[in-house]
Parts: structure tokens; C-alpha cells; sequence
């Protein structure tokens, strides 16, 4: 690459420091949080299903590509698209591509430290043992007092931007990626002991029924529009963090084969949670479609009275925070890589400057909760505007731009050296990342906006 250094770009220490700093960016608050709660607030089956093919067929190629770009670039998402187009003789305009994912980050960053917040705030509680003998209207009240408490919100929004900071500017971290080798089997494995407790329960029937059982007249072209912009979240694509990871990622190891992984390992525990925290839905009479406090209300009532729950609580809430931690780090890591690369500052001084950035714009968000709970615009809050303008738009918009650059504009016979596959499963990707994948994510898109094109060719077959 022809971009000079002002620092030497890092390199994780080996394949499996990638593949464990790639999934604890993919696993955080994304699959224990918001996957049961958007999936609650959209109907249950209809909508897993459309979130699985938007994984199979949507993500999963982009998710390749975009490793791939970074690889290749070893360089910041910003410089590292321009010099990718420079290398391909198109366009150096495809850096924007960068600033607008390295944006988008900053912006997920803002609202994500809030409710990683609230994940500290309940580990608090956990350890109180506040969760003993819990009632579905005990928890109500914890959570609705949390949410009325500005200054608590704001501590803890803090607290976690400050823990975020931190690692980011201790730089590519060791003592992470050992963290994430064991915390991520471990939350796999309370997550199956939680769905093995809930399995006697009377509501686990009703629950497996409403996620794997798809009522497709639920289906609104806005729930469509949630499973693709989740699809990307869930996975940390689109908007750069995948390509700074990519970046420092060993040569010999294959592109492919980790990022299929990644998905495998991240839908499985997003599926999970949502086997443990239906059932106590279910059981209990409460609304599937209440909203960001969803697993805040429910799953204390199952720790609460469970054997061991005190234990297991404290436990969970210190998983969900690491993987929340995990995620956040990942996030400003594009924008403060570029700073690194490209000007005469120090990760320390980068990761403070974008970090108080980030803390500031949050501030709103935690207000969203409280002070301006009735200012909304489009009939969303602060917090849900930022949340469906990053997640639901500006992902899958930049996820489709490096589909669309990885297949049209780079060379093939880079993508064929970076990617090392046969050629019958190169023709697959690329014809998934140069066709499927952009087309999905248009047509999602404007039928979001109504222009209902799902509707008409279903009319057109039936
Ligand atoms: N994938 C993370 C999660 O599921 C969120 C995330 C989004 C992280 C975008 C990085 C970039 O919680």
C-alpha cells in the first residue's frame, strides 16, 4: 500500500486472537438485549425467520467482504478504502465509505454505553441480592425507577465510557482477547442452564411457538427493515469496525472460514436468549413487545427464584457487561485507528477525544429515558432515533457500499488471492456479495419507506 504510517499499524498475535476479538465484538448487548426485545416488539417466528435469511444471505458475504477489504488494506477503514480504490484504479471517493462507518460508530458508541450502563447498574442489584424472591411487578418497579433517575443513568453511562476508553487506549489488548476466550463458552453455558430451568416452565410451549412457529400476516415492512439493520448490528458490520478488525488479521489465516464462525457462534446466542427470556414471558403474563427494558424485567423474576439464582445473577450480569465491553471497544476503534494512522497523535489522546465525544452525545440518550421522555420526533425518542437511524439505515446502507465495492469495483484477482477459495464457493460469494446481498438490502429499504415492493411480488406469485 502506498498510504505512509506515522505509526506501525498493530497485528493481533495470532488466527484465534482475531476470531476471539471478532466474536466478542459480534456478541454483546445486541444478542442478549435487543434481539429478544425487537423480536417481542415484532410478532416472535415471522421475524426470526426473516433475520436468519438476512444473515445466511445478506451478511454473511458482506461480513467476508469486509474482512477481506481490511486485510488487504492494513489500514484504518478511512485511508484503507481509499488505497484499496487507489490499487483498483477507481475512485478515491470510496473513502467516504470510511468516514461514514467510522461516524455511524461513534454514534452506536453514544447510546450502546447507556444501556451497558444499565447492565452495570444490574449487577449492582445482583449483588445486593435484590432479585430474591422477585415478582413480575417488584422488577417492574426496579427498572421503571432506574429509568426515572437521571443521575443514576448518567453514573453509570459514564462508568462505562470510561471502562471503554480505557481498553481502547491500551491498544489491541491481551488481557481481552483472553477474557474472551473463556467468557464467551461461559455465557453459552449459564445461557443453556437458563433454558434448561425455563423448559419446565409452563410458558416455554407458548414461547418456543412464538419464535419458531412464523405468523407472516405480523410481518410489517418495518419489522423486515429491523431483521436486516439487526443482521448487521448483531455481527458489528457495515460500518468499519469488521475491517479494522480485519486489518490486523495474520495473512495465512482463512477469511471465510472465521467470519462463517462468527455468525454460527453469534446467532446461536442470540437464539438462546431468546429461549430464556420468552418462557419467563410467558409464564408470568407479561407483554413480549414492551420494549429496550424487556430483559430487564423479566429475567431477574427467573434469578430471583431460582436455586443458586443470587450466584447465577451475579454471574450473568457480569457476562453481559464483558460483552458489552467487547462490543463497545470495537466500535470507535475504526475512528481512533485513523486518527492513529493518519495524524501525530497517540492512541491514548484519540481514544479520549472520540470517547468524550461519544459520552456527550449519550448524555441525550440517557435524558430520552427521563427529563425528555416525551420529546420525540416520527413517534421515537433520542435514544430510538439514533438507534433505528444507525442500526436500520446508515448499516445496511454501508454494508451494501462494501458489497458493491468488494465485487464491482476491486479487482477479481484480488478478491481471489485475499479470499483462497475453490472457485465453485468464490462464484458463491461473489455472486451473493455482488447481487444478493445490495439488492436485499435496496428493497428492504424502500419498502420500508413504503413503497411496499415486497407486497406486490408476493401478490405476483400467489
Ligand atoms: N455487535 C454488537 C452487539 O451485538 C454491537 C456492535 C455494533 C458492535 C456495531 C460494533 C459495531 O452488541
Amino acid at each position: 500500500m502506498t498510504e505512509s504510517h506515522i505509526h506501525p499499524h498493530p497485528q493481533w498475535s495470532s488466527r484465534l486472537a482475531f476470531i476471539l476479538a471478532s466474536t466478542g465484538a459480534a456478541v454483546g448487548l445486541g444478542n442478549i438485549w435487543k434481539f429478544p426485545y425487537i423480536m417481542g416488539e415484532n410478532g416472535g417466528g415471522a421475524f426470526v425467520m426473516v433475520y436468519l435469511i438476512c444473515l445466511a444471505v445478506v451478511a454473511t458475504p458482506i461480513m467476508i467482504s469486509e474482512i477481506m477489504l481490511g486485510r488487504r488494506s492494513r489500514l484504518n477503514p478511512i485511508q484503507g478504502m481509499g488505497a484499496l480504490a487507489r490499487e483498483s484504479g477507481v475512485s478515491s471517493h470510496w473513502s467516504l465509505l470510511g468516514w461514514m462507518g467510522s461516524i455511524t460508530g461513534f454514534m452506536i458508541l453514544s447510546y450502546y454505553a447507556v444501556i451497558m450502563g444499565w447492565g452495570m447498574a444490574y449487577l449492582v442489584q445482583a449483588s445486593a441480592g435484590n432479585f430474591e424472591h422477585a415478582s413480575a411487578s417488584s422488577v417492574q418497579v426496579m427498572f421503571s425507577d432506574l429509568m426515572a433517575d437521571p443521575e443514576r443513568l448518567l453514573l453509570w453511562h459514564t462508568l462505562a465510557m470510561i471502562i471503554t476508553v480505557f481498553v481502547v487506549a491500551r491498544g489491541v489488548n491481551k488481557g481481552l482477547e483472553t477474557a474472551t476466550r473463556w467468557m464467551m463458552p461461559m455465557l453459552a453455558g449459564l445461557l443453556i442452564l437458563l433454558v434448561g430451568y425455563n423448559i419446565s416452565s409452563p410458558g416455554f410451549g407458548p414461547a418456543m411457538n412464538f419464535m419458531f412457529d412464523p405468523d407472516f400476516s405480523k410481518l410489517t415492512p418495518t419489522a423486515i427493515v429491523v431483521a436486516l439493520g439487526h443482521a448487521f448490528f448483531t455481527l458489528s458490520i457495515g460500518m468499519g469496525t469488521i475491517m479494522a478488525y480485519g486489518s490486523y488479521m495474520p495473512t495465512e489465516a482463512s477469511v471465510s472460514r472465521a467470519a462463517i464462525l462468527i455468525v454460527l457462534s453469534d446467532t446461536a446466542i442470540a437464539l438462546l436468549a431468546g429461549m430464556v427470556i420468552f418462557p419467563i414471558v410467558f409464564s408470568h403474563g407479561l407483554d413480549p413487545g414492551q420494549g429496550p427494558g424487556l430483559i430487564f424485567q423479566t429475567l431477574p423474576i427467573a434469578l430471583g427464584n431460582m436455586a443458586w439464582g443470587h450466584l447465577i445473577a451475579i454471574v450473568f450480569f457480569v457476562l453481559v457487561v464483558i460483552a458489552a465491553w467487547t462490543s463497545s471497544i470495537s466500535m470507535i476503534e475504526p475512528a481512533v485507528s485513523y486518527l492513529t494512522d493518519r495524524f501525530e497523535i497517540g492512541r491514548i489522546k484519540a481514544s479520549i477525544l472520540i470517547g468524550t465525544g461519544a459520552w456527550l452525545l449519550g448524555v441525550l440518550s440517557v435524558l430520552s429515558f427521563n427529563v425528555l421522555k416525551n420529546d420525540t420526533l416520527f413517534g421515537k425518542n433520542f435514544f430510538g432515533l439514533m438507534d433505528f437511524l444507525t442500526s436500520n439505515i446508515m448499516l445496511p446502507l454501508g454494508g451494501m457500499l462494501i458489497a458493491i465495492f468488494a465485487a464491482w469495483q476491486m479487482r477479481r484477482a484480488y478478491s481471489r488471492e485475499e479470499l483462497a477459495l475453490g472457485p465453485v464457493t468464490w462464484r458463491l460469494w461473489w455472486l451473493l456479495t455482488a447481487i444478493v446481498a445490495p439488492l436485499g438490502v435496496i428493497v428492504v429499504l424502500l419498502n420500508g419507506l413504503g413503497f411496499n415492493i415486497i407486497d406486490r411480488v408476493v401478490q405476483m406469485f400467489t
